[in-house]
């Protein structure tokens, strides 16, 4: 009998219930991406365009580990998935999801199907061999834009029975959820032509707006395009032009199997737009995104790839895309500077971040992005349920913002930047410090980051520490190292360039 329940437990694992599908969670105004059954923060990395073949993986894997990250954004490539009509090609994604487990991280795949970067590049070869069955869409010449044509019947029909293959096909072979999100095309929309102009286009064009989209634009008067949008109506066509067909495709998916799905963007400039025509027309840009949410349910999140470089307008992106109908997830980023703005981004609410092109550098090239995964990877759940309960801030230094103010229930934290003694804060040489406040309990914080000092103050009283523990997280549990006090605690609490973790109670006189 003992025998038997041994060899059963043995078996457990083999016949182990499901784990439940991952979601997006939304409550009291707050997103968290729910992974095993509990909020999940991604600390993620995408792969370059052509890593995603089993001879590359190897280097994948290995930098990934450098990374230290716990999800990897990697591409499915359409021509290489349907390499003959309707007949798909699993080997690729089965090797991506059976070695990604053995070296224990989960996944977001990106499909590259009709769009990627605004061209149809990823089309099988049949399908670029009949242009007139899938067709590119025509500039005001007439002439083909290097860009699919969101209209074309045939082109959507393919696409949405591939995709739907590659859902069903984790939905079969995924019990594990090592596949936790899906990205359904790669920045939609054209370069080199705000809209299609084909006659076909045109009609659309010249039509009435749907009455779902002026409601979701706040347009009160019905009319058509031009009518109701004025200098903004090509680029609002052609984002709901391809926001429905990228919404069907996605539909196609999640009917199948509901993963959480997303659409990134190719960004305008938000603090200069510029006019259309000077950013990729169509895609889920922040002048459109009550468009992309009204034409494509089916779309979880709609997520920008950030590559700016200028501060101010990394903020505001995070900004933009932090929205009530909306969860802020960075799919992309870029630039070993914003690597501090995962924290910025976290005090945003964000379920995940993502630097891009991350295998087959040279460590010290993913230093800067790495540092942030080994201080938070450990507490990962932590921060993402205390981020989902509202109980989180965490700020990224700015040049020239010397201090930082964070409000909790009762209490404050000062984050200052460059300090040393009691001397006033001078700003590190290159802004890089990033801070990370979570309140536990009435008196009690968790504190964390780099190249900072915290302090706490409450109304009307001094504060004093009562305790300040330094530890670090194992498998969701603090373990205790040792006590700050003196020198330690004295100024505030001052955290380098070493991974530190705080546990504070703080008391009053
Ligand atoms: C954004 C795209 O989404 C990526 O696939 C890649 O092409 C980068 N730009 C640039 O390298």
């Amino acid at each position: 009998m003992k025998k038997i329940l041994l060899a059963a437990l043995a078996l457990a694992p083999l016949f182990a219930q499901e784990s439940p599908i991952p979601q997006i969670v939304k409550n009291d105004g707050r997103f968290a991406l729910f992974v095993d059954g509990a909020p999940y923060l991604m600390l993620g990395a995408q792969v370059h365009n052509s890593s995603a073949w089993p001879a590359m993986l190897p280097k994948v894997w290995s930098a990934m580990k450098d990374l230290s990250v716990n999800t990897v954004e990697i591409p499915i490539y359409w021509e290489q998935f349907e390499p003959r009509p309707g007949q798909y090609d699993y080997a690729v994604m089965d090797t991506l999801l059976r070695e990604a487990r053995q070296h224990q991280l989960r996944l977001v795949l990106l499909w590259f199907g009709t769009w990627k970067n605004g061209s149809q590049h990823y089309m099988p070869q049949w399908m670029k061999l009949q242009p007139d069955k899938y067709p590119r869409i025509a500039d005001r010449n007439g002439r083909a834009v290097d860009s699919p044509s969101p209209y074309a019947e045939a082109t959507l029909e393919a696409d949405k029975k591939a995709f739907a293959a590659l859902m069903r096909h984790l939905k079969e072979t995924d019990p594990h959820r090592t596949v936790i999100m899906v990205q359904v095309e790669n920045e939609p929309g054209t370069w080199g032509a705000v809209r299609d102009y084909s006659p076909a286009a045109q009609k659309l064009f010249e039509a009435l707006v749907p009455r779902e989209i002026l409601d979701a634009m706040g347009v009160k008067e019905p009319g058509n395009w031009t009518q109701a949008f004025g200098a903004e109506a090509e680029v609002c066509f052609h984002a709901w032009s391809v926001a429905r067909y990228v919404g069907q495709v996605a539909a196609a998916g999640k009917k199948i199997y509901p993963l959480p799905l997303y659409a990134n963007a190719a960004l305008r400039d938000p603090l200069k737009p510029g006019t259309p025509g000077s950013y990729e027309s169509g895609g889920p840009t922040d002048n459109v995104l009550a468009i992309w949410k009204a034409a494509a349910p089916a779309l979880d999140v709609l997520a920008p790839d950030i590559y700016q470089d200028n501060p101010a307008a990394y903020l505001r992106v995070l900004e933009l895309y932090r929205r009530d109908d909306n969860p802020l997830f960075v799919p992309e980023t870029a630039g070993a500077p914003n690597a501090r703005f995962l924290f910025s981004a976290l005090g945003m609410g964000a379920i995940g971040f993502a630097p891009f092109g991350m295998d087959g550098n040279e460590p010290a090239a993913n230093e800067p992005w790495a540092m942030n995964n080994r201080l938070l990877l450990p507490m990962q759940r932590e921060v993402a349920r205390l981020n989902f309960e509202g109980k989180l801030r965490a700020v990224a230094e700015e040049k020239g913002k010397l201090t930082e103010t964070l409000v909790f229930t009762g209490w404050t934290a000062a984050v200052s930047y460059g300090v040393t003694l009691n001397h006033p804060p001078q700003g590190n040489a290159q802004p890089m410090g990033r801070a990370l406040v979570a309140q536990t309990k009435d008196n009690e914080f968790l504190v964390t980051g780099y190249f900072c000092r915290v302090d706490f103050r409450t109304p009307a009283k001094q504060r004093q520490f009562l305790a300040v523990e330094e530890g670090s997280f194992e498998q969701g549990v603090f373990k205790f190292r040792r006590i700050w006090n003196g020198d330690e605690t004295d100024w505030g609490l001052n955290f380098g360039a070493e991974p530190v973790v705080l546990r504070v109670k703080l008391g009053t006189y």
